[in-house]
């Protein structure tokens, strides 16, 4: 049986003025996993992200998501037809409240705009109770209330996810999650991308913590200078002497 690839990115490039930020890169992501995407700092994993969301448009290559080709179109499209992610440099509505936050992600399903969103007409009671319920999953239920900004740095990061959860994705793109968290909550996370996984969203996961990345991930592919230079299972990457030698220095901290 062949496996259902959700994602599959070929021969995909970008270029920066002189630089090559991505160049030609493949990967495909089975639906259903949990696909890791590594690789040292300024190998070009946000950038393949922005790729992949709409952010950027390609140099030249493809994104072909579920059969379609995407790439270069804009992030609302690309949201709308099922992918959502969450960004390396938290990216929150720091004045609003933890459940206006995740509100805002809703809107590509509801067709209301932000400050619609905050009518409370029956269908926006819909929102409302389904935005709660992102909230409880994300073990932010408590907190619905506060200003985005009152939390920690760890919440903060568990919020952006629960919005990006609200667009209803297939597709969740995760960049560095686990950025400046704690141990505990580290933890926390790896559960909760388990239970994201189980609910049948496939995720593509970037993250620079390799034992939460070997622990969490069926596949990984890495990057090194806009390369891919290994892809494997988590016991196959941890002992391929390019990724190890492209971590020198940084260490492949597992
Ligand atoms: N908009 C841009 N303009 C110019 N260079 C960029 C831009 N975005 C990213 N880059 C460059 O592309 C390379 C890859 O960056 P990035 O994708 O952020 O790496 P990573 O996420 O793997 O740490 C870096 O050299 C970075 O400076
Ligand atoms: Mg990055």
């Amino acid at each position: 049986m062949t496996e259902n690839i959700m994602l599959e990115v070929q021969d995909l490039t970008i270029r920066f003025g002189g630089l090559v930020a991505v160049n030609a890169v493949n990967f495909q992501v089975p639906a259903g996993s949990i696909f890791g995407l590594i690789g040292p700092n300024g190998a070009g994993k946000t950038t393949l992200f922005n790729m992949i969301s709409g952010v950027y448009a390609p140099t030249s290559g493809k994104v072909i998501f579920n059969g379609q080709e995407i790439q270069g179109r804009p992030p609302y499209k690309v949201n709308a037809l099922g992918i959502a992610r969450t960004y390396q440099n938290i990216n929150l509505f720091k004045k609003m409240t933890v459940l206006e936050n995740v509100m805002v992600g809703c809107h590509t399903k509801t067709h209301s705009g932000l400050f619609s969103s905050m009518l409370h007409t029956p269908k926006q009671r819909d929102v409302i109770k389904k935005c709660l319920g992102i909230l409880d999953f994300m073990e932010l239920g408590d907190k619905a209330e506060l200003k985005a900004s009152s939390l920690s740095y760890g919440e903060q990061r568990r919020l952006e996810i629960s919005r990006a959860l609200a667009s209803e994705p297939k597709m969740l793109l995760l960049d560095e999650p686990a950025a400046g968290m704690n141990g505990a909550e580290k933890e926390d996370l790896q559960q909760t991308i388990r239970k994201i996984a189980d609910k049948g969203i496939t995720v593509l996961l970037v993250e620079h913590d390799m034992k939460l990345v070997m622990n969490v991930t069926h596949q990984i592919c890495v990057i090194s200078f806009g390369k891919r230079i290994a892809f494997g299972t988590p016991e196959e990457i941890q002992q391929n002497p390019d990724v190890i030698e492209a971590y020198l220095g940084g260490g492949l901290d597992v």
